[in-house]
C-alpha cells in the first residue's frame, strides 16, 4: 500500500455532495418503509435499493420496473432480500395486477418520470385495498418562486430528455389528492440539506390512504330509499 494516501481528497472518486445526499436518502428510505406489513407493490423499483430494507413483517413485494437493465439488477437484489420479492416488467399507468390486492404501495423518485401522472396515481388507487397506504418519497415543485420558474423552464426544454423523462415541477401532494387519496401525513424536505439547491432538491415524504367507503355505501338509510 506504499504511496497510497488514506486522505479521501486524494482518492480518485470523491463526490462529497453526492455522498451526503445519498446517505440522507438512505435514512429517508428507511422512514418510507418503516412499519409496512402484508402485501406491498413498489412502483419503479429501479435496481432494487429498497428490497433489503423492507421490514420482515412484509409478506410479499411485487416490484414493478419497466427498464430492462435496472430490472436485471433488481432481480439480483431480490435474492438478497429478507422478504419474497417478485420483479415484474410493467408501467405505473397499466399495472398487471388485480384491484384492491395490496396493503401498501411504495414510490420513491418515480412520479417525476411516469408519462401520465394522473393515470398512474389512479392505477395505484385501484390496486390498493380500501384503507391501504400509499407511501411516497418524491421530488417536486419548489416553494420558492425563482426555483419554481426555473423548474418550469427546465421541464419544457432539456430536463426530461437529459434525465430519463424526469420532470422537476410536478405538484405531487396535490396530484395524489386529486387521484382520490386522503393525505395522512407529509413532510417537505430539502435534499441535500445544505449547499446550492438543485432543481430536484424540493422533496416530500408522505403517507396517503385510499379511503374506506362508508359501510352502507354512502346512500341514505334503507327506510328512506326511493321505491
Ligand atoms: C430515479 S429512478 C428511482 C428508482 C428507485 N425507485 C429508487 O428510489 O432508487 C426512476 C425509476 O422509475 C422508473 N420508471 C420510469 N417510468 C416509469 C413508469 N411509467 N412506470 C413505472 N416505473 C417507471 C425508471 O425505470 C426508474 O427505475
Amino acid at each position: 500500500m506504499r504511496g497510497r494516501s488514506r486522505d479521501v481528497r486524494h482518492q480518485p472518486v470523491h463526490h462529497p455532495l453526492f455522498a451526503r445526499s445519498y446517505a440522507r436518502l438512505g435514512a429517508l428510505r428507511d422512514e418510507l418503509l418503516a412499519g409496512l406489513t402484508g402485501r406491498v407493490i413498489e412502483i419503479g423499483a429501479g435496481s432494487g435499493l429498497h428490497f433489503a430494507r423492507y421490514p420482515r413483517q412484509v409478506a410479499k413485494v411485487v416490484a414493478i420496473e419497466p427498464e430492462s437493465h435496472l430490472r436485471a439488477l433488481a432481480v439480483t437484489a431480490a435474492l438478497r432480500a429478507h422478504v419474497p420479492v417478485d420483479v415484474v416488467p410493467a408501467r405505473a399507468e397499466a399495472l398487471p395486477v388485480k384491484s384492491e390486492a395490496f396493503d401498501a404501495v411504495v414510490t420513491a423518485l418515480v412520479l417525476c418520470s411516469v408519462r401520465d401522472l394522473g393515470r398512474s396515481l389512479r392505477e395505484l388507487h385501484r390496486v390498493l385495498r380500501p384503507g391501504g397506504e400509499l407511501r411516497f418519497l418524491e421530488h417536486g415543485r419548489a416553494r420558492g418562486r425563482a426555483m419554481a420558474l426555473t423548474q418550469r423552464a427546465l421541464d419544457r426544454t432539456v430536463w426530461p430528455a437529459l434525465c430519463g423523462g424526469c420532470h422537476t415541477s410536478r405538484e405531487i401532494v396535490a396530484e395524489v389528492r386529486r387521484a382520490g387519496f386522503e393525505i395522512d401525513t407529509h413532510r417537505r424536505l430539502r435534499v441535500p440539506e445544505r449547499g446550492l439547491p438543485l432543481p430536484t432538491s424540493s422533496c416530500v415524504l408522505g403517507v396517503a390512504r385510499r379511503p374506506v367507503p362508508p359501510a352502507d355505501g354512502g346512500g341514505p338509510p334503507p327506510g328512506q330509499r326511493a321505491g
